[in-house]
C-alpha cells in the first residue's frame, strides 16, 4: 500500500530560484532565506519519497485566460521546467509518475472531485523552487513528482474548506494504490504578498504565524476561513495559501489518526516583496 509520510509546505517566490541559478545564494539578502532551508534539506535526505505530490499553481505559464482548471493533474512520464520569460530555468526535468498519477484521479473523481488530466505541461516556479529549496542543485532531482495544479489566479477561485476536503480524497487515494511507496504531499505558494496595486508590498507578519499556528493545531477551523480574509490580510496573492490546506487535509490526523510532529517551522522577510513561510510535518 502506498503511504503519505510527510507533508512539506513552502513558499515558491521565482526571485529565489534566480537567487539560486545565479549563484547567488551566500549574498547577504539571499543567505538568511537559504539557511532556513539548511535542515529541510537534511531531513530529505533521511527521509526521502518515492514520489512527492506537488500542489502549486500555474501562474499564466501552462494555463493562460484561455483555459482555467480549477484543479489539473500531472499524469505524464515527465514535465521539462517552463520558459517563463527568460529562458528554461536550468534544473532537471521533472520525472511524473503516471501510473499513480491515473491511480488518484480515479478513485478522486470518483470521489466526486472532477479533476482535469493534463498529459503535457511545463512547469513554472510554482513546482521548481520547492524543488531547488529542498533538494539543491542535483544532477537529476532525486523523486518522481506529480504535478497537481491549483488555480488561484483567475476567480473564482476554489475555497479552503473545498482544498482541504480535496486532501482528505487525495490521501484516500494514495493509500488505495497497491504498490509499497512512501509518498510525501507538498503545498505551495504564499505567504502574505501583493504583486500589484495600491497595496503593492503588504506583508503581514502577524496574520501569516497565527494563520500558520491554526492550519498545524486546528485545520478544520483554518480550513473555514473566507478568502476575502485571505485577500485582506495577506494580499491578493496571499490567497495561494488555501493550496496548503489540501496537503494539511491529506495528514493522517485528518481521518482521526494522530496528529503529526513539526519537524521544522521557519519564516523570514522579505524575499523579493514575499514573505517567506516553510513547514514540514511528519506523520505518526
Ligand atoms: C512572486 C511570484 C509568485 O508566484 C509568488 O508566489 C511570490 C512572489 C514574485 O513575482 O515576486
Ligand atoms: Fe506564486
Amino acid at each position: 500500500m502506498a503511504k503519505i509520510t510527510a507533508s512539506v509546505y513552502t513558499s515558491h517566490v521565482p526571485a529565489i530560484g534566480a537567487a539560486l541559478d545565479l549563484g547567488k545564494s551566500s549574498d547577504p539578502y539571499w543567505q538568511p532565506l537559504f539557511k532556513g532551508y539548511e535542515p529541510s534539506k537534511q531531513w530529505m535526505k533521511d527521509n526521502r519519497p518515492d514520489v512527492v505530490f506537488l500542489v502549486y499553481n500555474d501562474h499564466a505559464t501552462a494555463f493562460s485566460l484561455e483555459l482555467i482548471p480549477t484543479f489539473a493533474i500531472g499524469c505524464a512520464a515527465e514535465f521539462k521546467p517552463a520558459d517563463e520569460g527568460w529562458g528554461p530555468r536550468p534544473v532537471p526535468v521533472v520525472q511524473g509518475h503516471p501510473e499513480l498519477a491515473s491511480h488518484i484521479a480515479h478513485s478522486v473523481i470518483q470521489d466526486e472531485f472532477d479533476l482535469t488530466i493534463v498529459n503535457k505541461m511545463d512547469v513554472d516556479h510554482g513546482l521548481t523552487v520547492p524543488m531547488s529549496l529542498m533538494f539543491g542543485q542535483p544532477e537529476a532531482w532525486p523523486v518522481k513528482v506529480i504535478p497537481f495544479a491549483v488555480n488561484v489566479v483567475q476567480y473564482p477561485v476554489p475555497s479552503g474548506k473545498r482544498c482541504f476536503a480535496l486532501g482528505q480524497a487525495i490521501r484516500r487515494a494514495v493509500e488505495s494504490f497497491d504498490e509499497d511507496l512512501n509518498v510525501q504531499i507538498w503545498g505551495t505558494g504564499g505567504m502574505s504578498h501583493q504583486l500589484q496595486g495600491a497595496r503593492a508590498g503588504l506583508i503581514n507578519r502577524e496574520w501569516d504565524n497565527a494563520w500558520l499556528d491554526q492550519m498545524i493545531a486546528d485545520p478544520q477551523a483554518c480550513s473555514q476561513v473566507p478568502h476575502i480574509d485571505y485577500v485582506r490580510e495577506a494580499g491578493s496573492e496571499g490567497i495561494e495559501l488555501v493550496m496548503w490546506l489540501i496537503a494539511r487535509g491529506a495528514m493522517a490526523d485528518v481521518a482521526g489518526g494522530p496528529k503529526p510532529t513539526v519537524k521544522h517551522r521557519f519564516y523570514h522577510v522579505p524575499a523579493s516583496n514575499t514573505a517567506v513561510g516553510h513547514l514540514i510535518l511528519e506523520n505518526n
